[in-house]
């Protein structure tokens, strides 16, 4: 048979319909990587130029990326290790593809450490949304409110501890269970609520201005690495290049079309991230504050525009709380890629989700310290590129810069030219003649171009 590689009975659980598997990876796709990454690497690199690369970046490699990769999972039917192994097999290929699956699966395991962390910040602010402590609030309060929860190690380890442990939680009883269920409610409420503060960010008087400082390119203001950073940022809020579609795609049925989903989680993952952008940068302008201020800006921007609107205490409550959701959903996806390879190696869902959310956990340790006591350790200062860079931004920058566009280069490259059209053709139906030319050329050429651009 062209169209499957695994042996009858080898197939795993499977989601229990499309819907199901739109919100799974809706889930995955929409985390801290909208709403906390997408604003703030958008005002540190200049806005509207950035934008448009970003959005370029998504449509011309991340959705191909995207299908070749659910495609991947569920021809292979396995963990993305597994899927590579197979798929690399059955198409006569050497067994170096799998490293493909295993740079996916460390990418995904050194994001969860510290996106975790990040992931944790949200909790404390659950905590003072919900005691009123927003109401009124000035700029300069968020800012010392934020800078006091990073200087604290003890505070950032306590929630990235919970936030570890709520994500091996779900991760351990299987992820078809609660997280079906759960993000179908959880996704569309968040949706609701970056309209609302978009209705709100509309009163500013400075809605005009973020709208042009987000959708008017300044090509001059464009760097080779802002370039990078957009495609990487692509990958990283799609949640490619780390295993997570792969793993997903391995869930999916038979009948359901990759194509068509994949638009539609690609379109909800850009329309989050684009309404985070215009509830975020009025509130910037109208406060007067730094849209490059870097990873602290929804942190200070956000429970300021809460303070004055009215019901604030409670929208800001609902709106950390979503987001602390939309952050497990994805760092679920993240373990999913080791926790279904060590399954398959007979390791137990349990242990392996204990096991492999303790080494990130650990990991994590270091990106907390490198917020505060660890912050003037930049251990690369000696390339022009890392330079200045604690660990923590060197995982950021280690996992979507380089692990994540290389990574993407050689999928494309393996589904591009050494598997037969004919079989991935048999997964995508129709949509494979527009696809195959972007995935075999386009792709991997403007991969490419970026990296060269970059090493120069
Ligand atoms: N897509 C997630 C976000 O935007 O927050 C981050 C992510 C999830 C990256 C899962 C990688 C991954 F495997």
């Amino acid at each position: 048979m062209v169209n499957s590689v695994h042996e009858a009975g080898a197939r795993p659980a499977q989601w229990s319909s499309r819907f199901a598997f739109i919100m799974a990876a809706v889930g995955s796709a929409v985390g801290l990587g909208n709403i906390w990454k997408f604003p703030y690497i958008t005002g540190e690199n200049g806005g509207g130029a950035f934008v448009l690369v970003y959005l370029a970046c998504i449509a011309v490699i991340g959705l191909p990326l995207m299908m070749a990769e659910v495609m991947l999972g569920r021809r292979g039917g396995r963990s993305p290790i597994g899927t590579m192994e197979r798929v690399a097999a059955s198409e006569g290929r050497s067994q170096g593809w799998v490293g493909v699956g295993i740079m996916a699966t460390l990418a995904a395991f050194l994001i969860l450490s510290f996106y975790s962390v990040i992931a944790g910040w949200t909790m404390p602010y659950i905590v003072s949304a919900a005691s009123g402590e927003f109401g009124g609030i000035s700029a300069d309060d968020t800012g010392a409110l934020f800078e006091g929860l990073l200087a604290s190690p003890g505070e950032l380890l306590l929630w990235h501890s919970v936030f570890m442990g709520l994500t091996v939680l779900v991760s351990a009883g299987g992820v078809r269970h609660g997280l079906e269920r759960a993000v179908t409610k959880l996704m569309p409420a968040l949706f609701v609520l970056l309209l609302i503060l978009v209705g709100y960010a509309m009163t500013t008087g400075h809605f005009g201005e973020a709208a042009a400082f987000l959708f008017r390119p300044d090509f001059s203001a464009l760097t080779a690495e802002a370039v990078l950073v957009a495609l990487g940022h692509a990958f990283f809020t799609l949640s490619l290049a780390s295993g997570a579609m792969m793993a997903y795609g391995a869930y999916l049925k038979k009948e359901v079309s990759i194509a068509r989903t994949s638009v539609v989680v690609a379109i909800m993952d850009t329309g989050v991230a684009l309404l985070a952008g215009l509830a975020i940068f009025p509130v910037v302008f109208a406060n007067g504050l730094e849209p490059g201020a870097g990873p602290g800006l929804i942190f200070v921007t956000l429970p300021v525009a809460f303070g004055q609107m009215p019901g604030g205490s409670f929208f800001a409550t609902l709106f950390f709380v979503l987001l602390l959701f939309a952050a497990w959903s994805s760092s679920i996806s993240m373990l999913e890629s080791l926790v279904s390879y060590l399954n398959e190696k007979g390791v137990s869902r349990v242990k392996a989700a204990i096991g492999g959310g303790l080494v990130a956990w650990l990991v994590g340790i270091t990106t907390v310290l490198s917020l505060n006591e660890w912050s003037g350790f930049t251990p690369l200062d000696m390339f022009a590129r890392f330079e200045g860079k604690t660990l923590f931004d060197l995982y950021d920058y280690l996992t979507a810069n380089i692990m994540m566009p290389l990574g993407a280069l050689f999928t494309a490259c393996f589904v591009g030219w050494k598997m037969k059209p004919a079989h991935s053709a048999a997964e995508l139906g129709g949509w494979h003649r527009l696809w195959y030319p972007v995935i075999r050329y386009l792709s991997p050429i403007a991969l490419l171009i970026v990296f060269y651009f970059n090493l120069k």
